[in-house]
């Protein structure tokens, strides 16, 4: 009866509404807030701000460096300072420590890339309604990962990275390890990591050319001497033999048991297979309805994907996963995320509760 007088207009001018509009608003203006937060943090990386006040700078310089309005540029860093990324002392703006080490262009830790790889995620999200009615937006797995190849190596870089990398450099068997394969190893960090760890050790990583170049950037950027590459499709084509150690982290392979026995056969014997990846439990349902979308959105030329975050067509439970693995592998542990895991964006490369399986050959 409420409702029905509020729609024909009688009693909604002078009565609050029987239902109340709270908790819509509240999401709206978490919305709201944050979108504009994030349009004033990339706004200021874009225009050189965090570059420009590595030094102390006075607003006027700043300006001049910029070339930016005073009056927006005063309400702009007034927010920085607000939210942790400027301090203002005695008539000077400079870089706080968060952003000197993450929002300065030259920092070897700049997040940049992922800046960007967020927005254009959330343009991605503002075709949610042509996707819904007309399906996914179709683009090749190896265009996809060559286009996000540098954010994932930033987010890596803000912690999961070397997390990993001292869970699995203190097995005994990397001590004695000399030959690895960073199998769809990407950018390359983790095998650079491991190299530097081991004095012995020669890597190799695996991945499609394109994706690659990157990673070639990335072994004289660090001066790795003892890494190399190996293109091609780890699928189909040889993926080498007589490792010591196969690490496969967040593969389009990796909860399929198909690729098992080609990894078994890669290794020699006693090697050690390790694989980080997201594995869906028996019975499971989502770990997050936005990502589930967010994966549906965009359908890959290479590889069918399956309706829930991170799920393959011919991916097992992570218990049928275990089963096939213990065929020709015995485990040695399993550690839970909250050992290695990296900070959400609620976006695709979370970490949600993804596992270090560490199997040795049988
Ligand atoms: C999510 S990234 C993971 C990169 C890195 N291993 C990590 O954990 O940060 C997945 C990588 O696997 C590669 N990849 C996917 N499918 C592949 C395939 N069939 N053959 C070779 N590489 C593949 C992608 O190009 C990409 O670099």
């Amino acid at each position: 009866m409420n409702r029905f007088k509020e729609e024909c207009g009688v009693d909604y001018l002078v009565n609050e509404p029987s239902i109340s509009p709270k908790p819509l608003y509240e999401i709206l203006n978490e919305c709201s807030r944050t979108f504009k937060v994030f349009c004033v943090l990339y706004t200021a990386l874009k225009m050189g701000v965090f570059d420009c006040l590595s030094k102390p700078k006075t607003l006027a310089e700043l300006c001049e460096e910029t070339k930016a309005n005073p009056d927006f540029m005063d309400k702009i860093c007034k927010i920085l300072v607000d939210l942790g990324f400027l301090v203002e002392e005695n008539g000077f703006y400079k870089n706080s420590e968060i952003s000197d080490v993450y929002l300065r262009r030259n920092s070897p830790l700049n997040q940049r890339s992922v800046f960007e790889d967020l927005r254009n995620n959330l343009k991605l999200w503002e075709r949610l309604e042509e996707i819904a009615k007309s399906g996914p937006i179709t683009i090749g797995e190896e265009r996809f990962f060559k286009e996000h190849n540098e954010s994932l190596a930033s987010r890596a870089l803000c912690g999961e990275l070397q997390r990993t990398v001292k869970i699995i450099s203190s097995l005994p068997e990397f001590k004695k390890a000399r030959r690895l394969l960073d199998l769809g190893g990407g950018h390359g960090l983790y095998a650079i990591a491991f190299t530097k760890l081991n004095p012995n050790l020669e890597a190799y990583v695996f991945d499609f050319p394109e994706v690659l170049e990157k990673t070639k950037e990335n072994i004289s950027k660090f001066k790795a001497e003892r890494v190399n590459v190996i293109a091609g499709n780890f699928f189909t084509d040889d993926i080498g033999e007589g490792y010591d150690i196969v690490f496969f982290s967040y593969n389009p392979g990796g909860r399929n048991p198909k690729l098992i026995p080609k990894i078994h056969a890669s290794l020699k014997d006693g090697g050690i297979f390790v694989n980080k990846h997201v594995f869906h439990c028996k019975g499971e349902g989502t770990k997050s309805p936005l990502l589930d979308i967010e994966w549906c959105m965009v359908a890959w030329s290479g590889v069918k994907k399956a309706s829930r975050i991170y799920s393959f067509e011919g991916n097992t439970t992570f218990e049928e996963y275990l089963e096939v693995l213990k065929k020709y592998f015995s485990i040695v542990k399993i550690v839970d995320a909250h050992k290695f895991a990296g900070y959400a964006l609620t976006q695709l490369g979370d970490t949600l509760d993804a596992k270090i399986i560490v199997a040795k050959k049988i």
